[in-house]
């Protein structure tokens, strides 16, 4: 019941029990959402991996069907483990996933929906031809680094592409394979990208987006008016990181406009700073959006997982498309998850002076969605920064209860009526060569009072003009998740707690200025929201 499992979220997605990964082949067909998942049928850790299958007609409500891939052939006998989607001419899905096979290696499979007027694609076969790829003695593929097929695109040849994930030594690849037929593929000479240092990458993802504009691409398209953005999941880093750049499909090239090699790690940018891994992007052609799916671990003992009998959730589906700077992504949530928000609270114009706390009345805090929105004078009272410093360091050695002239302005979440507990979620604005730098952090070091669980601070920079633009925030609030974006979807956080206080009604949420200099509150709007249906009847 809820009060055993104070964790379980209401509108993020998870099944009712047991381990849950990667999201895989995300796809919409004659109507409906189709989410599979990296399942373990048996427990709450990770293993006896199948594709569990969910569907959906907005995102957020969920029904589950019987796991769609499970070992049955040699070659995936020992796993069924990711891969993605594609529709093929004549409105026909297929999967790509990687097997392994009874030698532990790994292999990339097809299947195929036996019944395609099923729009629930229950059923899944597979092909004899498996596997359609594997490691050999002549390509010299890594037989324990060759894992996760993208969706695949069609060339202006005609033939599909896919690229897999891959190393060689620390140089991390993305090989790159051709077919005509989607059945015989051809490994290219060259891989699509690669770069040193860079270890394993896990789940590549490549996709067009639109220079201007918010509306999804077929992943197909490749013209003028697209750049291209190459996602990889770095298994050494277990984080999600992305380029922009050029595809240049007559050589089969991406050129980022800067890549791993040209730039330090930490400049690289992250579809999120906080807990998120292997995500995936699909092109939703009903909505004309491009909609990305990301898993979102525990940040408790594996012990307490296996005590509440699950881990692992997903985020909200995002929207994302490309910023009208050309140099970076921005990411909201679905709009399809604002029909759960209830109870609505506004505030007028409010001044937060330096030092106050304001309870944010009127939601249920342990299941909401707060925007807040703030508007910053007096620039000239930022903190001078001397040097570049990592901003996760920066946001862990000033958290919250750091006083600067400008922030930590912000909210606080799962707050307990004491503060015994709280998680916050804030602000803090610098001066760094003569020009305003935003930091943006989730700091989980107070969430709570069971030290079993991890509780590192997340941040990063955010690019926002604060002469000119308002400082937004909006945080998704789940019983054990935090989803934050800042600056209107440029940057997000998504963090894991485990109060032991502040849970269900006994949770609060502040809005906070701990600095030094007052702040206008120019929007506050938040909702209660209601329970999704995750694992609903049809
Ligand atoms: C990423 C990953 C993938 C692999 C799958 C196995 O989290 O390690 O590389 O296919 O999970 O469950």
């Amino acid at each position: 019941d809820s009060f055993k499992q104070p964790y379980r979220t209401a509108y993020h997605f998870q099944p009712p029990k047991n381990w849950i990964n990667d999201p895989n082949g995300p796809l919409s067909y004659k109507g409906l959402y189709h989410l599979f998942y990296q399942y373990n049928p048996k427990g709450a850790v990770w293993g006896n991996i199948v594709w569990a299958h969910s569907v959906s007609t907005d995102l957020v409500n969920w029904t589950p069907l019987d796991p769609a891939i499970f070992p049955s052939q040699p070659s995936d006998i020992n796993g069924c483990w990711s891969g993605s989607a594609t529709i093929l001419h004549g409105n026909k899905p297929a999967i790509l996933y990687t097997g392994i096979d009874p030698m532990n290696h790994q292999v990339q499979n097809i299947a195929y929906p036996k019944n395609l007027s099923d729009p629930f694609l229950r059923e899944w076969i597979k092909s004899p031809k498996n596997p359609l790829m594997e490691p050999t003695s002549e390509n010299k593929i890594n037989a324990s680094s060759f894992r996760d097929p993208t969706s695949g695109w069609l060339g202006k040849d005609g033939n599909w592409r896919i690229i897999i994930g891959s190393k060689r030594n620390t140089r991390g690849i993305a090989i790159l394979y051709k077919s005509k037929d989607f059945i015989n593929w051809i490994k290219s000479k060259h891989p699509l990208h690669s770069a040193k240092g860079t270890g394993m990458w896990e789940c590549p993802d490549f996709f067009p987006v639109l220079k201007i504009g918010r509306f999804g691409v077929d992943t197909s398209l490749n013209s003028d008016d697209v750049r291209h953005v190459l996602k990889v999941s770095l298994d050494d880093k277990k984080h999600d990181y992305y380029l922009i750049g050029t595809y240049n499909d007559e050589k089969d090239k991406f050129v980022p406009d800067k890549g791993f090699e040209e730039e330090n790690i930490e400049q690289i940018l992250r579809y999120d700073y906080g807990k998120y891994y292997a995500s995936k992007t699909f092109f939703d052609d009903g909505k004309n959006r491009r909609i990305l799916l990301g898993w979102v671990n525990e940040s408790s003992s594996v012990a307490d997982d296996i005590k509440k009998g699950w881990s692992g959730i997903h985020t909200i589906p995002r929207t994302i498309w490309l910023h009208k700077s050309g140099k970076q992504l921005i990411q909201w949530p679905v709009v399809e998850v604002e029909k759960l928000r209830v109870n609505p609270v506004k505030w007028p114009t409010k001044i937060l002076k330096g030092g106050e706390l304001f309870p944010i009345n009127g939601v249920t805090a342990a299941q909401a969605d707060v925007e807040i929105s703030f508007e910053v004078n007096n620039i000239r009272e930022a903190e001078v920064l001397d040097k570049w410093t990592d901003p996760q360091i920066l946001c862990s050695q000033k958290g919250t209860s750091v006083k600067s002239g400008l922030g930590p302005f912000g909210l606080l979440v799962f707050a307990s009526k004491g503060l015994q507990e709280f998680t916050s979620v804030f602000f803090r604005i610098f001066i760094y060569q003569q020009k305003n730098l935003v930091l943006f952090c989730s700091d989980q070091s107070r969430s709570s009072l069971n030290k079993d669980n991890d509780m590192t601070t997340y941040g990063t920079f955010i690019d926002v003009d604060i002469l000119h633009e308002k400082l937004s925030l909006r945080s998704l609030i789940d019983h054990s998740v935090v989803e934050s974006f800042g600056g209107e979807g440029k940057a997000c956080i998504t963090s894991r707690v485990y109060p032991t206080l502040a849970i269900n009604d006994k949770a609060l949420i502040y809005a906070f200025n701990n600095g030094t200099t007052n702040v206008k509150i120019t929007r506050l709007s938040a909702w209660s929201m209601k329970k999704a249906q995750l694992n609903g009847n049809l």
